[in-house]
């Protein structure tokens, strides 16, 4: 049985990840300062003699026996990680610092989540890894994409000077049930705008494209990933599958039997027009992963999380 630390277990992608390695017969650490993340999330866990909660703020070293650890603690949405952005960086960094810390104490394998924001504002399309991106340093998403730059490269630093198990996935555009009502990403907020009968607000003019993996799909990924060897990648964990904002709104108005319409509001400042990844790379080294699931076949358990919350 492995012992595995899940930080920021309570949050969306960390609670379907804990599910899934408690199934898979591992003990599970799970360390959530709720920031984003909620109890109610991992409740249905609590009793599982195998599954263990911890409150705990990366940002401050811990200590644990472990095998593996996935470093997951970070807000992901931009309302979430500008609410407070010195903050967000020291939980990207000095969280990654901590984390690694420990992994070379105890030997542990580690993975990261990064994120597709790395690419910044894309001028390569699709996003290959080699693809060293398009960031502003200075903007008001700045905290999010530096912070999780910064933690790659101490991810690699770690690896190379200190001979650290690392692994590093670049998450991109994933939705699914424990998502927040209020975080402000795209396929949440056009779900409850929907549910509710208010008009969809969409950014710009919608021509902008998204790619939107479904959660079950990134875990098996992420699992994958962590049981290779000889490889730290970075590897992109996405669906290739391009919608515009104009198309994801109509197919959530269609699927919720919505009456809303759809409004129109300013982009805001450093929003990327296109994001896709390429995911050659994931297929060869994850034994032919790929997504699997489809965008309507992901959105209708989304779509009945959201209504019954
Ligand atoms: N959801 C996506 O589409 C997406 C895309 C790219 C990358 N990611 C990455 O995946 C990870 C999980 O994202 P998510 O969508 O589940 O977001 P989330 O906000 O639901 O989960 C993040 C979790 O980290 C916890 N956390 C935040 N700061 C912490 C701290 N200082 N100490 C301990 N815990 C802390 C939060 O309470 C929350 O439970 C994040 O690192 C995010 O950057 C997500």
């Amino acid at each position: 049985m492995k012992q595995i630390l899940v930080t920021g277990g309570a949050g969306f992608i960390g609670s379907h990840l804990c599910e899934r390695l408690l199934k898979e017969g591992n003990n599970v650490i799970c360390m959530d300062n709720y920031f984003t993340g909620r109890k109610r999330n991992i409740v249905h866990l609590l009793n599982n003699p195998y599954f263990e909660l911890v409150r705990h703020d990366i940002t401050f070293p811990y200590y644990v026996e472990v095998d593996e650890i996935y470093n997951l603690a970070c807000p992901a949405s931009p309302v979430h990680y500008q609410f407070d952005p010195v903050s967000t960086l020291k939980t990207s960094v000095i969280g990654a610092i901590n984390m690694l810390g420990l992994a070379k104490r105890v030997k542990a394998r580690i993975l990261q989540a990064s994120t597709s924001e790395v690419y910044g504002d894309p001028i390569v399309h699709p996003q290959q890894e080699s693809y060293w991106g398009n960031v502003n340093p200075i903007g008001l998403r700045s905290c999010y994409d530096e912070g999780k730059r910064c933690a790659e490269t101490l991810f690699m630093d770690y690896h190379r000077q200190n001979n650290v198990d690392v692994k590093i996935i670049r998450i991109f555009n994933t939705y699914g049930s424990n998502m927040r009502p209020d975080d402000g990403r795209v396929v949440s907020n056009f779900i409850v705008q929907a549910l509710k009968g208010e008009d969809l607000t969409i950014y710009g003019d919608g021509t902008q494209t998204r790619s939107f993996q479904y959660v079950d799909d990134l875990v098996e990924g992420m699992i994958r990933m962590m049981a290779t060897e000889n490889f730290t990648g970075p590897v992109n964990l996405g669906n290739p599958g391009e919608f515009t904002m104009l198309e994801l709104a109509e197919i959530v108005i269609r699927m919720t039997g919505s009456k809303s319409k759809i409004t129109f509001m300013p982009l805001p400042s450093d929003d990327p027009r296109q994001r896709k990844p390429d995911i050659t790379l994931a297929k060869e080294k994850l034994n032919g992963w790929e997504p699997k699931v489809k965008l309507e076949e992901g959105l209708k358990p989304t779509i009945e999380y959201f209504r019954n919350l």
